[in-house]
């Protein structure tokens, strides 16, 4: 097993860019500072985490889910729970150095990742992205400010994703959409026992190679505490939004929900 140092982007305080802060909304709930913790912890391996348990896979996955939320040139758009940046840097690319992407998550340590990915890139369009320090249920943005949201296995980790969908339908444009990833919430017997079978006997014994065990048990709860397509569906619609549809792929382990505000 290879060390962490070996896997750890090198974070100095040179690296560490900065970033916007919203101070005046500081994270009360225990659960949601628990929470808050505990992507701090993860975050110097969860790139090489993702990379190791999807098979690179998550990059496909997400490169769809930029497609689903119509993103296009020039446009405004927002990345949800952006952790190390993924999703924001893809967006950035489909909107290019004319348009402006933001992405917001309460992970310091996240953050500081994903602003350190951001200096070591070099094609324009990456310039365009903004990091926020934000809550996801109290978005510190005007009404129908952006023209897409993408939000990437964030929504399963917030603890209100009802207020979560109220304010994605909040900021958006009417018209626009929002494309939610994540791990699909199967009713599937089988489907689930895989599922189960994977977190139990790959996930969890490889992250604790990493000291990171129990982070990692935590998501077998969290997606079974998540909602089904339908669920999902309904509370896009209860938001506020027009329609909504949710897809299921790589054989029902993943699924994305696209919402039209
Ligand atoms: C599993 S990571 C996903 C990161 C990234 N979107 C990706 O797909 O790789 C979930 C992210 O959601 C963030 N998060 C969870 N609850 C949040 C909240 N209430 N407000 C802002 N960010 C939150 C965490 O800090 C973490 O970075």
């Amino acid at each position: 097993m290879a060390t962490l140092s070996h896997c750890l982007p090198s974070i100095t305080s040179q690296h560490r860019r900065l970033f916007f802060r919203f101070k005046h909304r500081p994270i009360q709930c225990s659960a949601a500072a628990e929470r808050q913790a505990l992507f701090n912890r993860i975050a110097p391996v969860y790139d090489n985490l993702n990379d190791l348990f999807s098979l690179g896979n998550h990059r496909i996955w997400k490169r769809m889910a930029v497609s689903w939320s119509g993103a296009k040139e020039g446009d405004n758009v927002l990345d949800l729970c952006c952790g190390s940046g993924d999703l924001a840097f893809l967006l950035s690319e489909k909107v290019g150095p004319n348009g402006q992407v933001t992405a917001l998550d309460f992970s310091k340590e996240q953050l500081q990742i994903a602003a350190s990915r951001q200096r070591m890139r070099f094609k324009p369009c990456y310039k365009n992205i903004k990091w926020v320090e934000g809550n996801a249920v109290d978005l510190p943005f005007s009404d129908s400010y952006f023209d897409g949201i993408t939000i990437g296995y964030g929504l399963r980790n917030v603890l209100d994703r009802p207020k979560t969908m109220e304010e994605m339908c909040r900021v958006l444009k009417k018209g626009s959409k929002v494309s939610v990833l994540d791990f699909n919430k199967s009713t599937h017997p089988i489907a689930i026992s895989f599922q189960d079978w994977v977190i139990d006997n790959v996930i969890v014994p490889v992250a604790s190679g990493y000291g990171l065990g129990s982070e990692y048990e935590y998501l077998k709860n969290s997606i079974k505490e998540y909602l089904t397509g339908d669920e999902l569906e309904k509370i896009a619609l209860e938001a506020g939004f027009s329609t909504a549809k949710h897809y299921e792929f790589s054989g029902g382990l993943m699924g994305n929900l696209v919402a039209t505000r």
